[in-house]
């Protein structure tokens, strides 16, 4: 096989990863995008990535050809995969749409192809389930005129510190030459800031217990945070005396959600399951995680119960699944929203980032178009720590609840402000 240095990369699935991964390496490469929705070609091809990743200039100087139609495949090189790897109703692993990706490039590969899976799964997707449709469709082999790859995806939306300029890549072939192949692809968009791992299943490995890591340092502060609720004090003034140790890790409790931290851990666990290990704490880090927006929205219900204000209407501020980024997938505050709906509580919902079409969707109701300057909520939620609500005054909050109402700060973001002592407040 021959190595070579300038590839013809076409990246499959153009999400909050496969966008910006077309962006870093369009300088170095040329490259081609595929995704199978039409809409999302539509926008990007009129400047928008509704994902809020990159800004239309970015979008506009960088010259990529994307479209849905699968024959801009043709003539690639080497083929990243982006696509989603979400879990089913019963948190199975759903691989539909990695299967889907590779049945979709096999026809395009040519002897000395190069396919490089990146999404998240679990130690065996690439070698067992990927390599083995592209061969099926191809008539190549792979470790021979096949070269195939993985390198998980660490960029973290919402955080341009850590994008794909700035963090290691970690790289895994099937061969000592496709691991060096991929180094030439990737390194000169990474600033040569790569990590060879041992093999493909270690590399799949280290990316799921990256995020395996958090869901459960965080499960570990959220039960924390349920204990000393119990005794009456903050999880936060907790964390801020106990994080002046060198070595306490600065977790903090709230809601895990979205399509990676709390998902990932589900693909580990199945595939220890299925090995004869159950996942124990793997699946008690779940448990927790999945409980904490029900149990906050409990504890928030029994505090307007004391304050008389029974069925009393609230205002939850914050609707995606952290701060900072527009995306609503698997928002654990659906499941807060609807367990103070079960408690009776009429729900207001306001969010300066998501797109109302789809809290409308998957709220059943649209947001508030803009967050008032005043109202009358028998409760204010902070749900999410977006930038705006951090910006807002001690004044805004107050106008915004009834006298002898409830500030409810989940994220303790508003920890430090004085506000009128007519306000009852709660916080983790
Ligand atoms: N978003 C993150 O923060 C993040 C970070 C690291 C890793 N990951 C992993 O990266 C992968 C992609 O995640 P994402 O957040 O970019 O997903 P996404 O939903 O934002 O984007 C995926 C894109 O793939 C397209 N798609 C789906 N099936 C396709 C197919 N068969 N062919 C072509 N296009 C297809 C979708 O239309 C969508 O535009 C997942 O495995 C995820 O776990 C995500």
């Amino acid at each position: 096989m021959n190595a070579v240095s300038l590839e013809e990369v076409a990246i499959v699935g153009l999400g909050y990863v496969g966008l910006p991964l077309a962006l870093a390496l369009a300088p170095h490469h040329p490259v081609r995008g595929y995704d199978l929705d039409p809409r999302r070609i539509a926008e990007l091809a009129a400047g928008h990535d509704r994902t809020g990743e990159v800004s239309p200039e970015r979008l506009a100087e960088a010259s990529l050809r994307l479209a849905s139609d699968p024959s801009v495949l043709d003539g690639a090189t080497a083929f990243l995969i982006t696509v989603p790897t979400p879990v089913d109703d019963a948190n199975r692993p759903d691989l539909g749409a990695v299967e889907a990706a590779a049945r979709t490039i096999a026809p395009f590969l040519r002897p000395g192809a190069l396919v490089v899976l990146e999404s998240t799964v679990y130690p065996g997707v690439t070698e067992q389930v990927v390599g083995p449709i592209l061969e099926a469709g191809s008539g190549l082999t792979v470790g021979d005129s096949l070269w195939l790859g993985y390198s998980p995806e660490r960029v973290n939306p919402g955080d341009s510190a850590h994008g794909i300029g700035q963090v290691t890549k970690v790289i895994a072939g099937s061969t000592e030459a496709t691991t060096e192949r991929l180094a030439r692809l990737y390194g000169p968009a990474t600033g040569e800031r790569l990590f060879r791992a041992a093999s493909i299943r270690v590399a799949e490995a280290a990316k799921v217990i990256e995020n395996i890591q958090r869901d459960i340092n965080i499960a570990f502060v959220n039960e924390a945070a349920q204990i000393f609720g119990a005794l009456g004090i903050s999880i936060h003034d907790v964390l801020d005396a106990a994080r002046t140790k060198w070595n306490f890790l600065p977790f903090t409790p709230g809601l895990v959600g979205g399509h990676c931290v709390g998902v990932d851990p589900y693909y580990l666990a199945d595939l220890a399951t299925r090995l004869g290990k159950h996942p124990e704490m793997i699946l008690a880090g779940r448990r927790i995680n999945d409980g904490m927006a029900g149990w906050i929205a409990r504890r928030i219900a029994q505090r307007l119960v004391r304050l008389d204000r029974r069925g009393g209407r609230v205002l939850v501020l914050g609707l995606t699944f952290k701060e900072a980024v527009p995306d609503l997938r698997n928002s654990k505050v659906v499941d807060l929203v609807s367990v103070l709906e079960a408690w009776g509580h009429p729900v207001d919902l306001h969010d300066p980032l998501a797109d109302a079409d789809e809290v409308t969707s998957l709220f059943g109701r649209p947001p508030l178009s803009a967050l008032p300057d005043h109202g009358a909520w028998d409760a204010v939620v902070l749900a999410v720590a977006h930038p705006a609500y951090r910006a807002l005054s001690a004044a805004h909050i107050e106008a915004l609840v009834d006298p002898g109402g409830l500030v409810a700060d989940i994220k303790g973001l508003w920890r430090d402000l004085p506000l009128a002592a007519t306000l009852a407040r709660w916080s983790l």
